[in-house]
Parts: structure tokens; C-alpha cells; sequence
């Protein structure tokens, strides 16, 4: 199985961002988490930002957008040359018209579901993205709690991926630590977010390692 971990730098030193991306070059993509204080209560970074950043980080940018009017903002991020964009299925009542957008731009499309979004709607639609996030706390804020009660979702969904047989990317995205990222792994996550476990730590890079193992360890049974 590939495991990806995407570190997310709202946990990273905001005086230091240069800094801190370097440290996690050993994983696999930047998760970036753009917030607009109508979709969730905060407020984060904006385009200028996240291009200025995608100039000097080693590794592509997965941005999780969490803004009202996405089909405003996204496709310019993927203009910009975001490797993925993910935009949240309560904030778009054309989710497929917004992903085949992003996909024609040559940007990987991802649909993201809060912690109290039915997955069953979307199932129908998954050939049109290339990547689900399910969320593991409640948007808005870093260094919260895993809720488990999102893992039954998250196997749902799992079971009608393997039915496509296509290679969409399962993201889980909130409180992923250790510990938590192996009930994770084991009900189908295979692209995990990882904020405070990371940066709070000495050795980020050392973290992404361990919770790449742990990750590992754990595959589902699918
Ligand atoms: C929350 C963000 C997350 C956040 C995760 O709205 O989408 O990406 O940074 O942070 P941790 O890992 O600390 O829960
Ligand atoms: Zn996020």
C-alpha cells in the first residue's frame, strides 16, 4: 500500500515558513489550508501567499480549501500549479462542474465532507475525483481531537472506492497522530494530514517516518 503523509503547515512557524518546509521534505506533500472566515470561523493565507511559498518548498502543494464560493477561488490555484485542490462538498452545489474544472487545468480534484456530510450522495460521483478528505474534527482549527465517528464514513467510502477499482486517494485530515492514524488506516485512509503531530515535534522529519510506519502497519483489510 502507498502511504502518503501531507504535514500541514497551519502548524508550522508562520515567522518561518521557509524554514519550516524544509524540514518536511521527506513527505509527500504539503497540505496547506486555505481559510476564509465565512466557510469556517478563520482566517489564513490567500494567493499571494501560497504562491510565494510554492517558490521555495521542496514538494507540491495539496491545498484544502475552506471557503464559501470555491468555484471563485480554485481554479486559480490550480492555474497556479497546485498539485491537488480540495474543495468542500458544502460549499458547491456543482461539485462535478468545479472538479472537471480543475482537472482540465491539469490539478488533481479532491472533495472534502465535515465530520456531519453523508458520504452516500457522492459515492455516484467518485469517478470524477481523484481524491476524498474525510474530516477527522470539525474544520477551522488545528490541534483538535480525532473523532472516531467518522470512520464508518471513512469505510464506506473505502468499500466503494475498491469497487471502482479507480486510484482515488482517501485523506483523512485533523488530530492524526500515532496513535490515531492506524484506526485510520485500517478503515481505508491511505493520504493522512498531519499538523501539531508534526511540527509540535523536536524532529519533524523523525515524526513523518514514525507515522508513515505506523500507517504501514495498519492497511486496511480491503
Ligand atoms: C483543520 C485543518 C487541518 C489542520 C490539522 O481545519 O484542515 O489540516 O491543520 O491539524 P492537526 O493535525 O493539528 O489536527
Ligand atoms: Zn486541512
Amino acid at each position: 500500500m502507498v502511504t502518503r503523509i501531507n504535514p500541514s503547515i497551519l502548524a508550522a512557524d508562520f515567522a518561518n515558513l521557509e524554514r519550516d518546509l524544509g524540514r518536511i521534505r521527506s513527505a509527500d506533500l504539503v497540505h496547506v489550508d486555505i481559510m476564509d472566515n465565512h466557510f469556517v470561523p478563520n482566517l489564513t493565507f490567500g494567493p499571494p501567499v501560497v504562491d510565494r511559498l510554492a517558490q521555495v518548498s521542496p514538494l507540491p502543494f495539496d491545498l484544502h480549501l475552506m471557503i464559501e464560493n470555491p468555484e471563485l477561488w480554485a481554479p486559480g490555484y490550480a492555474e497556479a500549479g497546485a498539485f491537488s485542490v480540495t474543495f468542500h462538498a458544502e460549499a458547491t452545489t456543482n461539485p462535478v462542474a468545479l472538479a472537471r474544472r480543475l482537472r482540465q487545468i491539469g490539478a488533481r480534484a479532491g472533495i472534502a465532507l465535515k465530520p456531519g456530510t453523508a458520504i452516500e450522495p457522492y459515492l455516484e460521483l467518485l469517478p470524477e475525483f481523484d481524491q476524498v478528505l474525510i474530516m477527522t474534527v470539525e474544520p477551522g482549527f488545528g490541534g483538535q481531537s480525532f473523532m472516531p465517528s467518522t470512520m464508518r464514513k471513512l469505510r464506506t467510502l473505502s468499500e466503494a472506492v475498491n469497487k471502482t477499482g479507480l486510484d482515488i486517494w482517501l485523506q483523512v485530515d485533523g488530530g492524526i497522530t500515532e496513535e490515531t492514524i492506524v484506526i485510520a488506516a485500517e478503515a481505508g485512509a491511505n493520504t493522512f494530514v498531519a499538523g501539531s503531530s508534526v511540527f509540535n515535534s523536536p524532529d519533524p522529519a523523525k515524526q513523518i517516518a514514525l507515522l508513515r510506519a505506523a500507517a504501514n502497519e495498519h492497511p486496511h483489510a480491503h
